[in-house]
């Protein structure tokens, strides 16, 4: 998607398309430092599991540039990045992506640390460019295996938003979506609204209303009538972190979705790089799963929509099991069952 710039660095700045203000504004959000930034991942005007993951590349080069301005010594400068690197590990708990890059640029660092600070800084640059261009790369190469599994005239259920606006660009789910259309294909996505923040409605609908690309809204409470009335062919959602067994976490209402599709028998595929795989954990219920504010379910926009001492239950994703799912489309190929046997043979596939 050429026109949607969810993640620039531009002069020494990061800039980040504000996805907190979507579909009302286009504004941007200036990174100077990695608190900064952190308060972004926070409060969601940088999310989608890449997207964080990418940002936070970034967030360490930020913190390199804090170094040369305030002419730290080397190891006060290794320091204050590493601390950077900590705090924005503990601004979301569920996306591995976040880690993973952050664990990343770590490693470059503890390559590098003996190089002057401007080359530390030149190099933690490079590495955070790769992790961005990567990033755009995966997401096609998954468009591409994707649309294997694509039929002419399809309806197409998505969740949340795993499009352009999650990633550096191009999207996992809706990057599938995109290269069926781009391809000819004649598709059209239903479009779960994805309570309490609405990132299907505000997020989703945007990027598909700009490519022109078939779509129509519904509340998260629909999906089982449209799927009964026959109206969707497959599911595609994103992920947020799956285990080595093929458990798959992401935005909550996911797994309903899943069991909806089960009872229908519609099939579900979860679009997602390699790098959203959690090799270290077993299965499902080992994934940190966030709780967010009350207050997103207690209002919208805010406007109150509940009362104020009402108790609320406020978890951000939820685990659907590997039986549920028909197939994890990645960069190298789709993983079918046995997911634990096949994930291991797809990291080994050149
Ligand atoms: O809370 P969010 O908006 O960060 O949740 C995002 C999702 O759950 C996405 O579906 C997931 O990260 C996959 S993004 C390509």
């Amino acid at each position: 998607m050429e026109n949607v710039k969810t993640i620039q660095w531009k002069d020494d700045v990061l800039i980040l398309l504000d996805c907190r203000k979507l579909p009302e504004k286009e504004e941007y959000i200036i990174c100077n430092n990695y608190t900064e930034l952190g308060e972004a991942i926070k409060t969601l005007g940088v999310r989608g599991a890449p997207a964080i993951g990418v940002a936070a590349a970034y967030g360490v080069v930020l913190s390199s540039i804090h170094c040369i301005e305030n002419d730290l010594k080397k190891e006060e400068c290794i320091n204050y990045i590493k601390s950077g690197i900590n705090y924005l590990s503990s601004t979301r708990p569920t996306a591995i992506n976040l880690f993973w890059s952050l664990n990343r640029m770590n490693k470059r660092l503890n390559k590098i640390k003996n190089l002057s600070k401007e080359k530390i800084k030149e190099e933690l640059l490079k590495e955070a460019n790769l992790i961005f261009k990567e990033d755009i790369e995966t997401n096609f190469s998954i468009g591409k295996y994707g649309n294997d599994i694509i039929l002419d005239n399809c309806n197409i259920l998505t969740h949340c938003n795993a499009g352009a606006l999650a990633t550096a660009g191009y999207g996992t789910a809706l990057g599938v979506v995109r290269y069926a259309h781009n391809s000819g294909k004649n598709i059209h996505v239903y479009v779960d609204e994805t309570r309490p923040l609405l990132q299907g409605a505000r997020l989703t609908c945007w990027e598909l209303l700009k490519e022109e690309i078939p779509a129509t809204l519904i509340t998260d409470n629909m999906a089982g009538y449209v799927m009964k009335l026959k109206m969707i062919d497959m599911v595609i959602f994103g992920a947020d972190r799956i285990t080595a067994n093929g458990d798959v976490a992401n935005k909550i209402g996911s797994y309903s979705l899943a069991v909806l599709a089960k009872e229908h028998n519609i099939p579900v595929y979860v679009a997602a790089p390699l790098s959203t795989i959690d090799l270290k954990l077993k299965e499902g219920k080992d994934i940190p799963i966030e709780e967010r504010s009350k207050e997103e379910v207690r209002k919208l926009f805010g406007v109150k929509v509940a009362p104020d001492n009402i108790k609320v239950f406020n978890p951000a994703f939820d685990v659907t099991e590997n039986n549920l799912i028909s197939g994890i489309i990645t960069e190298k190929g789709i993983i079918r069952p046995p997911y634990k046997k096949n994930i291991e043979e797809m990291f080994n596939k050149k």
